[in-house]
């Protein structure tokens, strides 16, 4: 597949879930635009800029993937950002109704768009941003969950 795709999410923060995704992104498209949405809406643990540093520095081994924000419609932001495709991780039965119902929108909003799904690795199934805070908040092992500076970064977050 070539040309652009579109990785959105909210990121908060990235784990070694959504690394595993991105990089077979970036393998099979030519340019991969990481898009943290900028929710007024909900009560971030990170600010949107600091989102996009920690994905940055994860993912600056991989050459074609650019990392941005945006907000209001998804598929308003691809089609400017001339994309071709969205690119979701599908971990479980239990991401499927609601990843339906988003596919299904945006190809009502557009049906230039294409959403491509892709299976999480099975060692990240379980894995979620919210687990990762979860465990972060304990102060239980992070290793195997994010990438190292995201889990210097949370550790800060919740330091003693
Ligand atoms: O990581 P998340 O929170 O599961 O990501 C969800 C995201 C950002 C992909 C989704 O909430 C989204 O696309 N929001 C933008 C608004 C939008 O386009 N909604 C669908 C049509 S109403």
């Amino acid at each position: 597949m070539s040309g652009i795709a579109v990785v959105p999410g909210s990121f908060d923060p990235v784990t070694l879930g959504h690394i595993d995704i991105i990089s077979r992104g970036a393998k099979v498209f030519d340019h991969i635009i990481v898009s943290v949405l900028n929710n007024q809406h909900k009560q971030p643990l990170f600010s949107v800029e600091e989102r996009i540093e920690l994905l940055q520095t994860a993912t600056k081994h991989l050459p074609n993937v650019e990392v941005d924000s945006f907000d209001g419609l998804l598929i308003d932001y691809v089609k400017n950002k001339k994309a071709t495709s969205i690119i979701k991780g599908l971990r479980a039965v239990s991401d499927f109704e609601y990843e339906l119902q988003m596919a299904a929108i945006n190809r009502k909003l557009d049906d230039s768009i294409e959403t491509i799904f892709m299976m999480t690795n099975n060692q990240y199934s379980y894995l979620s941003s919210s687990i990762v805070k979860e465990v972060a908040k304990y102060h239980a092992p992070l290793d195997d969950l994010v990438p190292n500076n995201v889990e210097v970064a949370l550790k800060k977050k919740f330091a003693k």
